[in-house]
């Protein structure tokens, strides 16, 4: 099959979906502007993952962890979804049921309109307290502290995010399964696939009998196990998808 007969039949089987669940990764935010992790100009490349991203690094000094997660702030703040996000939070009304995983935590999805995201990672622009756990929101760019205390108990706020050495929630984690076992496609989107448990998603969507799109300019390890990999950015990719796809519906009307 050539890439365009590929295209066709992705839009053939979206068309009859009714359960879509997307999985996306920092690729889906790089034609915003937001530094993926790996690759040549990727974020664990500048800077040493274990000394930034651990409870243990945030122990020690909170100080510097809170400054570069304000750096980082400071970086997606100032980003715009593309139009890759904006054809997923379309999508959201488009299948009968559909939902959207991400393992990102710059808040892409939300401000491009999708309503009901699941984030794996967390989210940069919560923070949570060390002591009681209560999570609140903040946009501030730079913060007012730095590192920032609870205003309620006075104990330290980290980000409430996802870091190495840390379990994801167990219920967020669970509903993620759920939804990637009992899909009829799993578009698969801007993902190194490399990370767990978020790289098996797919792979029990695949072993339950969904179809797997993968999106990516680069064959990841997932690119074995999917029925389609197109080599492209995502940005480009699914708004031509999304053309196709709404053509194919209206013919059916
Ligand atoms: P990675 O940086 O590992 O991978 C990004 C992927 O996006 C790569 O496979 C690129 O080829 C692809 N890509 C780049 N530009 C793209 C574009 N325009 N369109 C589509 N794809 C593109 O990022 P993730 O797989 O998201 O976790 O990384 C997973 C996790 O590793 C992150 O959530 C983070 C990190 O450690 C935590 O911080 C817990």
């Amino acid at each position: 099959m050539d890439a365009h007969q590929e295209f066709k039949s992705v839009c053939d089987i979206l068309s009859v979906s009714r359960q879509v669940t997307v999985l996306t990764g920092a690729g889906i935010s790089a034609e915003s502007g937001i530094p993926t992790f790996r690759g040549k100009e990727g974020l664990w490349k500048k800077y040493r993952a274990e000394e930034l991203a651990t409870p243990t690094a945030f122990i020690e000094d909170p100080k510097l962890v809170w400054e570069w997660y304000d750096w980082r702030r400071g970086i997606i703040g100032a980003k715009k979804p593309n139009p890759g996000h904006d054809v997923l939070a379309a999508w959201e009304g488009l299948f009968p049921h559909f939902a959207l995983i991400t393992q990102n935590i710059d808040g892409l999805h939300q401000n491009a309109g999708s309503k009901n995201v699941i984030e794996l990672h967390g989210n940069i622009w919560k923070q949570r307290c060390i002591e009681e756990q209560t999570i609140n929101e903040n946009h501030d760019i730079p913060l007012r502290e730095i590192p920032p205390h609870c205003p309620l108990c006075g104990a330290l706020l980290r980000p409430h995010v996802v870091w190495f050495g840390e379990s994801l929630d167990g219920s967020v984690l669970q509903r993620s399964f759920l939804l990637s076992s009992n899909c009829d496609v799993m578009l698969v989107v801007g993902t190194s696939a490399v990370v767990q448990p978020a790289a098996s998603l797919p792979l029990s969507a695949a072993e339950a009998g969904a179809k797997i799109i993968e999106i990516n300019p680069d064959p990841t390890p997932l690119t074995a196990h999917a029925d389609f990999s197109f080599r492209a950015k995502s940005g480009e990719l699914l708004p031509f998808l999304d053309a196709e796809l709404r053509k194919q519906l209206q013919k059916r009307e």
